[in-house]
């Protein structure tokens, strides 16, 4: 089923990235066994992914928290789809924790059944799309842009790895009742850690100390990442993704309403209209200034 457009593989009608994809396990994914205690993060690229990996981590293992274990968190943590370190999924301890850019109809049959908990993230699409364009343009396994006007049509038009954005947050909220899942805004993580770090533990039955909620709250922050060598991703993104120069860091800016910056009136008015004709009927919550 697949196929090679510019940068990224499109199978079974979905964009993935190019080489890290193994299109013999996706073709198969549906049967991939789900454990009623594994939990997945899925998301859009670029809203929020590793922020959430961060999070899970530290709520689950305490070494993490007392940092008594040295673990990078995409070990604990893999992607199902990118599997870049050969994880053995099916021998690893439950509970299992995941992440995952699929859309709603690719992931495991098993999730379907309200088998595992899923933690949905979502943000901004305007700033999606501004992160998107930087890591564009650092990755080199993605296509690069010129400008901004260049990477928006693409972006628009879903001629990115995970193709469109309106698709994939649509086709999540839309089947939401076929899954055990949690939907949570980048920019209410942004506003109140500490909630959204308390909504995830309550949503995952996960008893937490009062002290545990102060670990992961400090240790998830964005300036705790961007210096943490283990969740800060730097080593993976120059030795196994691979970038084209020394500059950029996977925790650029991590703020609500860069692409302020980046968007002209134009372009964002455009976008607007866009938005409005894709999401009006959706009552999904977009609060993008909170
Ligand atoms: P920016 O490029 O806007 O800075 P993903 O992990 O899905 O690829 O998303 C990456 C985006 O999440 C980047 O956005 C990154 O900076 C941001 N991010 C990562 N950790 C964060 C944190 N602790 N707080 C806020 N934003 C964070």
């Amino acid at each position: 089923h697949s196929v090679s457009v510019s940068n990224y593989y499109k199978i079974l009608n979905y964009n993935f990235e190019f080489p890290l994809v193994d299109a013999d396990f996706l073709e198969n994914l549906d049967d991939f066994e789900i454990r009623d205690d594994d939990v997945f993060i899925i998301t859009y690229p670029k809203s929020g992914t590793i922020w959430t990996q961060q999070i899970l981590s530290l709520i689950y293992f305490e070494g993490h928290r007392n940092r008594t274990e040295d673990m990078a968190t995409l070990d604990r943590i893999p992607f199902l789809e990118y599997n870049i370190r050969k994880t053995d999924f099916l021998n690893r301890p439950s509970p299992r924790l995941f992440c995952s850019h699929l859309p709603y109809y690719l992931v495991p049959k098993g999730l379907k059944n309200k088998k595992a908990k899923i933690i949905y993230v979502y943000r901004n699409p305007k700033d999606v799309m501004t992160s998107f364009f930087h890591f564009s343009n650092m990755v080199v396994a993605l296509e690069a842009a010129n400008d901004m006007e260049h990477f928006m049509k693409r972006f628009l038009d879903g001629n990115v790895v995970g193709s469109r954005w309106f698709d994939h947050v649509r086709g999540w909220y839309e089947h939401r009742h076929d899954f055990s899942i949690l939907f949570m805004m980048y920019e209410e993580m942004k506003k109140d850690l500490r909630s959204s770090v308390l909504k995830i533990s309550r949503f995952l039955e996960k008893e937490l100390s009062e002290e545990d909620v102060e670990a992961i709250v400090k240790q998830s922050t964005f300036q705790n990442m961007k210096s943490d060598p283990k969740a800060n991703y730097d080593e993976i993104l120059k030795y196994e993704i691979g970038k084209r120069t020394d500059e950029g860091h996977f925790l650029r800016k991590g703020t609500v309403g860069d692409w302020k910056h980046h968007l002209t009136v134009e372009q964002n008015e455009r976008f607007d209209k866009i938005f409005q004709r894709n999401m009006k009927d959706l009552p999904l919550k977009f609060i993008w200034d909170l």
